[in-house]
């Protein structure tokens, strides 16, 4: 199988840091690939290794399955702040940046449109966060990149300028933009990704596709009571095939879900107060906590 753009065994060390260790990520064309991971993992050091603003100790990169000054050219990028021209307008920044890029300027406002700053005229001193990260992804697009490479995009955003960033990025991709995207926010950016990227401390923990991680987040049972110990007692008296353990304060139910109803009956019946009983799906965020061992 080959895919879009791949790292073989990919090693970035500083001095006496392994900032990217032996990492091979697979990315598809037309994947939103989102690379998760606590700040310190190698978020930004993997994606400017892609990039190439940085060499690799070892290990390789392969874009495209092309020669990489190429390949590079057909991706766009935001890594940290845009350096944007903070006294001028979003149309004025785009010029100076398609000039500087030998792109045409005639396609300025199709770029502006797609990011919804078309016929914003107020200076970008005057742009909130979220205003200057899509003038940052407008840059991105001057050259008509096939895929788009953003570092923590959403990071700082308001709930509102997260949905309308998100919202852009997938009417993109529709359109054919492969992403890839680094964030430490899960749930935010679970509503688009397509594959997952784990990264932590160096390491690509694991590779899973959005409809791999539905069947992971499992759904269980909890169940709060006043005596939750008679409870758990009584559970696993009365129903053998319901595996159930004390969880903080509750009891969770984890294969037997469908016993709930009966469960609630049989506490009743022993006077136990039943003051919870709910059958839960697992969070994204949850997940991830999870495998990052919160
Ligand atoms: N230029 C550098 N010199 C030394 N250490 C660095 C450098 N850049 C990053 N690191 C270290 O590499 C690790 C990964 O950093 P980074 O890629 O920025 O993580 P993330 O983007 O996931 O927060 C961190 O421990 C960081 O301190
Ligand atoms: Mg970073």
């Amino acid at each position: 199988m080959s895919y879009f753009i791949e790292t073989n065994d990919l090693v970035k060390q500083f001095s006496t840091k392994t900032a990217v260790n032996n990492v091979n990520i697979h990315v598809n064309k037309g994947d939103i690939y989102g690379l998760i991971g606590r700040n310190g993992a190698g978020k930004t050091t993997l994606l400017k290794l892609l990039l190439g603003l940085l060499e690799p100790t070892s290990g390789d990169i392969d874009l495209f399955a092309t020669e990489k000054l190429a390949a590079r050219k057909r991706i766009g990028s935001l890594i940290e702040e845009p350096g944007l021209y903070k006294n001028v307008t979003a149309y004025e920044n785009m010029k100076r940046f398609s000039i500087l890029y030998g792109a045409d300027v005639n396609d300025i406002n199709t770029i502006l449109e797609k990011v919804s700053l078309l016929n914003e005229d107020r200076p970008v001193r005057e742009f909130s966060l979220g205003m200057k990260q899509r003038l940052g992804l407008a840059i991105a697009l001057i050259n008509k990149p096939e895929v788009i490479i953003l570092d923590e995009p959403i990071n700082g955003l308001d709930p509102a300028g997260i949905r309308d960033f998100r919202n852009i990025i997938q009417k993109l991709n529709k359109e054919g933009v492969t992403f890839i995207i680094s964030s430490h926010l899960l749930d935010e950016l679970a509503k688009i990704v397509t594959s997952y990227g784990i990264l932590s401390d160096g390491r690509l923990l694991e590779e899973f596709t959005s409809t791999e991680l539905r069947t992971r987040c499992t759904d269980y049972g909890k169940i709060i009571t006043n005596d939750n110990a008679l409870a758990l007692a009584l559970i696993k008296q009365n129903f053998p095939d319901v595996k159930a353990k004390q969880s903080g304060k509750h009891v969770e139910i984890s294969e037997g879900l469908e016993s709930l109803g009966d469960i609630n009956k049989l506490l009743v019946k022993n006077n136990l107060t039943v003051t919870e009983l709910t059958k839960c799906t697992q969070s994204v965020e949850e997940y991830f906590l999870g495998r990052l061992g919160k």
